[in-house]
């Protein structure tokens, strides 16, 4: 899969991520909730051990860098790393709220990283490289950074129709749009989707002694206003579609979401949706 201008799509994705952080800041410990599996799955995987270095790129609000920060103490720190600068503000902040010491902060783009060969001891990235114009870069890079035998955990989604709880919408929405279905390999949340593409991109950027695991999570809202509200929160290309529309369109395409939805309803009045998570480790 190529995208037609990745610097386009760079600026682009920045720029989104910029102004999706305060959403991300309200919202991490809600969603820290539900997919604490996934960074457990993560550290696991990378066995920190006191006085190692880690990196967490694409790092947003943090979470899963800070527990590894947590255990490689004494003498080891988290550098905690994000392209978005704003997204580092809300780490910051979550990092002073955990009262965590052993954190250094810096804007990284992980397709091109400024930092020292083999200065690293292990990497964390969660939903960070499928989002990437070329994740083949980014995970090389990686793997300069890494010590030999250094560790990476990654974590990404399965194909669309396994996480409704992500895609559906964007369907729905599409449909009452006219727009396209999007390339599914293309940069995004389920680029890494299809069975085997993890490995063949980490076996062919060098590493070894990977391992692939689908982890399955449930996505629960108090209601469709709480999804709603959390989407436009969250997904900022969602919030501008639905931002651009007309009142009549929006309803109708809220109606049509209802409808979509109803499979997912429970007897509560809230909403429950299956989710899978796929999460990888591999050695440098
Ligand atoms: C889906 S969020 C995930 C945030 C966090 N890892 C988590 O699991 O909660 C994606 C994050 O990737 C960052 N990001 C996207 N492309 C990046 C790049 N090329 N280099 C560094 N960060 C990037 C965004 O700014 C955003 O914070």
């Amino acid at each position: 899969m190529s995208i037609q201008d990745p610097e386009e799509y760079r600026a682009v994705s920045l720029a989104q991520w910029e102004r999706s952080a305060a959403g991300w800041g309200r919202r991490a410990k809600d969603i820290q909730r539900t997919v604490a599996p996934v960074s457990l799955w993560m550290i696991e995987a990378i066995d920190p051990q006191p006085g190692h270095t880690i990196l967490e790129l694409a790092a947003g609000p943090g979470e899963t860098g800070f527990l590894a920060a947590e255990l490689v103490r004494p003498g080891g720190k988290l550098i905690c790393t994000d392209f978005a600068e704003p997204m580092l503000e809300v780490a910051r902040a979550r990092a002073e709220e955990l009262g965590l010491r052993n954190v250094e902060f810096r804007r990284l783009d992980a397709e091109s990283m400024d930092l020292d060969t083999a200065a690293i001891d292990r990497v964390l990235c969660r939903w960070g490289y499928m989002l990437m114009a070329d994740p083949e870069a980014a995970l090389r890079e990686t793997r300069r950074v890494l010590r030999p035998g250094g560790r990476l955990a990654l974590a990404a989604w399965a194909p669309a129709p396994e996480n409704p709880w992500a895609s559906l919408a964007g369907r729905v929405v599409r449909q009452r749009l006219g727009a396209p279905e999007p390339d599914p390999e293309a940069p995004g949340m389920f680029a890494f989707g299809r069975p085997g593409r993890i490995e063949e991109l980490l076996q062919g950027t060098g590493f070894a002694d990977v391992r692939v695991q689908e982890l399955d999570l449930v996505q629960s809202y108090e209601s469709f206003d709480a999804w709603l509200e959390s989407t436009l929160d969250l997904a900022k290309p969602m919030a501008d579609l639905f931002g651009a529309m007309e009142p009549e369109q929006r309803e109708a395409t809220l109606a049509d979401l209802r409808d979509a939805f109803a499979p997912f309803a429970t007897p509560a009045g809230g909403l429950a949706f299956p989710a899978r998570a796929l999460v990888a480790a591999a050695g440098a």
